[in-house]
């Protein structure tokens, strides 16, 4: 088993190993350093590398530790954005762009998975959208006629490939789907193969950049021409923090009594909506089921969001066993589509990746094709329509004002409840809380060995206040999605900071 950013298990974690660096750097100057070795990083890394660029790879824990290792893994030619409000934001020339970038993203992973020989169970399969009310019918319509008039494959079905119950169904021809733990491992050893270096466990402290951008690592000092910043969300503080909102999903691998497992990607039209999919993996299959997103940090008892899609799941399918359970995170833009290019604020050497929405992987391919443009020739793929620094349409920007007003209302009532838990006794293990203590507010969680951890509850990024994730055990922040172990220790950026412990029974210093 190999590990990931929280306390649940993943399906794909669960049955993959940990990858093996074999490679250490024999010199300190490259042509590019990539931080971040989920799908994003390697695949920009091995691409780089294949066209003759000198790379090297940071990851502060192990490959796939962040949202490689939780995502369900659909590669999609249309996305969570529909095509009708991309033309309606960015206009039919630009939504064009966007599907033909889905295509070759979809046709990147068959290629590589090919060329490669990577054992990933990669699988090319239809995906069907699922109506189930008038509603939704009319909102299919629009996103059926939006897709041909965008040259996307798309045709209306009769029937299913499963017992979900329809009123229209929109089939969506040439999707895949991918074990993403087992890809980026294969793309990683192609990439060592080809001359590159990973560095697990190796965490970027300190950048400084100049044409020589020089890094500093928990393993010394390293030179590069260029830096990626494929950590999912930057370090730091920037302007793409105000325009990604982060995200908890929820997904369940699941065994039928039937063994009748449905065949393709499908998706209901709720909100959130629903994903499901088959995998097999050392010949079984699982059924794998995604939804019930929230904003992270919004919903501290996120053990009901596993009970809700559970109960949703036996609605509709024979559940033998759920064999695993787990959350991972993701970030939206405010305008729908992902940012890739020139971090804002910074030079054109140093680049990032990120607000991939519900569609990481396909947007992680569609990353790698981009980036690899920029370094190569310095040409804008796609026509630059990813770059951070884009105009955005300002449809985006009324949710990112929602959002931090949500935050805010959030924050606002985390104090007011402070006065209801002032004392620690009422907590079990698993539980945590903000308490008052000594006039202090603290974070406290007791673990299953019933052992009570504290923290400063100030998320050492921009100052919001952390919350309790039961399911995964971790301190989330709903600001710009860090989350901390329940030691404090960061587990995901945006902050690169602990936060700071507090030994109990000793007086509380002021946070
Ligand atoms: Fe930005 Fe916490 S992640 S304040």
């Amino acid at each position: 088993m190999t590990n990931r950013d929280g306390n649940l298990t993943s399906l794909w974690q669960d049955k993959a190993r940990d990858f093996t660096s074999t490679l250490l750097p024999t010199e300190r100057h490259y042509d590019v350093a990539i931080a971040g070795g989920g799908i994003t990083g390697i695949t920009t890394a091995l691409l780089l590398q294949q066209s003759g660029k000198s790379c090297i790879v940071f990851e502060s824990r192990n490959l796939c530790f962040g949202t490689t290792g939780g995502t369900t893994a659909h590669l999609n030619t249309f996305l969570d954005t529909p095509y009708p409000k991309l033309i309606k934001n960015f206009g039919k020339d630009a939504a064009r762009t966007v599907a033909r970038a889905t295509r070759e993203a979809i046709i990147l992973v068959t290629e590589l998975t090919s060329t490669l020989n990577i054992d990933c169970g990669f699988r090319e399969t239809n995906g069907y959208i699922i109506a189930q009310t008038e509603e939704e019918v009319e909102e299919l319509q629009s996103i059926h006629d939006a897709c041909l008039d965008l040259g996307v494959d798309v045709a209306f079905i009769s029937s299913l490939p499963t017992q979900i119950p329809a009123r229209r169904i929109l089939m969506l021809r040439n999707q895949a789907a991918i074990n993403p733990i087992e890809y980026v491992h294969g793309l990683a050893q192609a990439f060592e193969r080809a001359g590159g270096v990973v560095m697990q466990n190796c965490h970027v402290e300190d950048v400084d950049p100049g044409d020589k951008v020089r890094i500093e690592t928990s393993q010394g000092t390293f030179y590069a021409r260029s830096l990626v910043y494929a950590t999912h969300i930057p370090p730091g503080i920037n302007l793409l923090h105000l325009r990604c909102v982060p995200y908890r999903s929820y997904a369940l691998a699941i065994r039928l009594k039937s063994n009748d497992y449905p065949e393709g990607l499908l998706y209901d039209m709720k909100d959130p909506y629903h994903y499901y999919r088959t995998q097999e993996i050392d010949g079984i299959n699982y059924l794998i089921v995604g939804g019930e997103d929230h904003k992270t940090g919004s919903k501290s008892e996120t053990d009901s969001s596993f009970r809700s899609l559970e109960d949703h799941v036996r609605e509709h399918f024979d559940v033998k066993e759920i064999t695993h359970y787990w959350s991972s995170q993701f970030f939206e833009s405010v305008d729908g589509l992902p940012y890739i290019g020139t971090l804002p604020g910074h030079t054109d050497n140093i680049l990032v990746a990120t607000g991939y929405g519900g569609n990481g992987i396909t947007h992680s391919q569609i990353a790698a094709l981009t980036l690899r443009a920029r370094l190569m020739t310095g040409e804008e793929r796609y026509e630059g329509i990813f770059k951070p620094g884009r105009i955005k349409p300002v449809a985006g920007l009324p949710k990112f004002v929602q959002h931090n007003a949500g935050v805010a209302k959030q924050l606002l009532r985390k104090m007011v409840g402070l006065d209801e838990l002032n004392g620690l006794d009422r907590l079990r293990p698993g539980e945590g809380a903000i308490v008052r203590l000594h006039d202090e507010k603290i974070a406290v969680c007791r673990d299953n060995d019933g052992m009570l951890h504290a923290v400063h509850p100030t998320c050492t990024h921009m100052g919001c206040t952390v919350v309790w994730n039961s399911a995964e055990q971790t301190w989330d922040c709903p600001c710009h999605g860090a989350r901390y172990s329940m030691e404090g220790k960061v587990v995901n950026g945006p902050a690169d900071k602990d936060l700071e412990q507090i030994i109990l029974g000793e007086p509380v210093k002021g946070s």
